[in-house]
């Protein structure tokens, strides 16, 4: 296959993201968007026309979009809680390679199903954590051994700016995200996993809503989402990771931090958020670093490593999405292999789910 022909399901904001990035791969493009809201679909449509392939045709459900005959993948770019039964019914309807947003599910008892689902499943199934592919991250995953020999302890801290609106306010409510700790932070539980190469045995957190969210009603309901919290997390080989997150730091000049350390050193990175919410008074937005501080002899060297300027322009993830894209392209096409399971997307929902658990009840929760 040469060209992959994409079905986008959902077309918020994120489904923006995804169909900027694949116009720039020389193997895809989007030929069908499905979204309940019509104009959204629509602007979807638009935006892949824009993008220099034709506009796309534009489904009225779900079932007309699987029943495209110009579909060799679909992306699913719904709200959380919507995840699990689109899945489903691609797997019933049409399978074909699909590329879904995180977190893979939110309701714990979709978890066991998902995975057995997708056992035989005849094609690939990739889960959307980019963030192991931010030029900075992926740089830190790349040196963190020899810069540390072997991590005792990793953190990953994220200050950032509150969660942004969504359409139907799907976002405000942790019965559709599944909870702070899952719909954001499966990308670090991911992340620990790859970076530790260990598997996580107990977690422990305290996080809560203390400044976000509060005056804010929707049909008579204020918002239940947390907005900051502490995840400590036991690893299978020793090692222990911490989380830190604060969703009212968007002053911060950064937006996330990982550091690791081990007997030889310590290795740490620095990652801005997205370039369109710096200040232009500012100059121009920071620049990603990776710094390696070595015990013996002291000496710490810091390099930037900048992103592509066009990755920069076609999304809010340091070019992350397309780097996600390439490779899930090359998979459709008969090259490499998937690197986000359905395992790996469900393990790191499991951690999100422990730390609420954990946040909640005030216990340590043993995975
Ligand atoms: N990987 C990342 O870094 C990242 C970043 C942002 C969002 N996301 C994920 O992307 C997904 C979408 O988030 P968003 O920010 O675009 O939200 P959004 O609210 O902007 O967009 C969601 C869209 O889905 C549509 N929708 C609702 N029900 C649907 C259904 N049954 N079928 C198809 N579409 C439906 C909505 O009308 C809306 O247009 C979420 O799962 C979110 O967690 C991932």
């Amino acid at each position: 296959m040469d060209m992959v022909n994409y079905g986008i399901i959902g077309c918020g904001m994120m489904a923006h993201e995804h169909i900027q990035n694949i116009a720039l791969l020389p193997h895809g493009r989007v030929s069908v968007v499905f979204d309940p809201v019509r104009e959204l679909a629509e602007a979807a449509a638009e935006l892949a026309g824009h993008c220099g392939a034709a506009p796309a045709h534009i489904a009225d459900t779900l079932e007309d979009l699987l029943a495209h005959a110009d579909l060799d993948a679909v992306v699913i770019v719904s709200p959380n809680h919507i995840h699990a039964e689109q899945l489903r019914q691609i797997v019933a309807t049409r399978p074909l390679p699909i590329l879904c947003e995180k977190p893979l599910y939110t309701d714990p008892s979709d978890k066991a199903e998902l995975i057995s689902l997708f056992e035989e499943y005849p094609h690939p199934v990739w889960i959307a954590m980019e963030y192991r592919y931010m030029p900075p991250v992926a740089a830190l995953i790349e040196q963190a051994e020899s810069a540390t020999g072997g991590i005792a302890m990793l953190t990953i801290r994220e200050h950032r700016f509150p969660f942004l609106p969504k359409i139907g306010d799907w976002n405000r409510f942790n019965e559709n995200t599944g909870g702070t700790l899952v719909e954001k932070c499966c990308h670090f539980f991911d992340l620990m996993r790859l970076i530790l190469k260990a598997e996580p045995v107990r977690v422990m957190a305290s996080a809560g809503q203390t400044l976000n969210h509060k005056d804010e009603t929707y049909d008579g309901r204020v918002p239940d989402i947390w907005d900051n919290g502490y995840v400590i997390v036991d690893f299978d080989n020793g090692s222990r990771a911490m989380l830190e997150l604060c969703m009212f730091a968007e002053g911060a000049q950064y937006q996330e931090e990982i550091s690791a350390v081990g007997p030889k050193g310590k290795i740490e990175c620095r990652v801005p958020g997205p370039g369109r919410f710096w200040p232009t008074d500012l100059g121009p937005a920071p620049i990603p670093q990776l710094i390696v501080s070595p015990r013996a002899p002291k000496g710490p060297t810091l390099v930037e490593i900048p992103v592509d300027p066009t990755l920069l322009e076609a999304g809010d993830h340091n070019g992350s999405t397309f780097y996600q894209h390439q490779r899930f392209n090359a998979v459709v096409r008969g090259q490499g292999a998937v690197e986000v399971t359905v395992s790996d997307g469900a393990k790191a929902v499991a951690m999100g789910i422990a730390a609420q658990e954990s946040a909640k009840t005030g216990q340590a929760v043993d995975l």
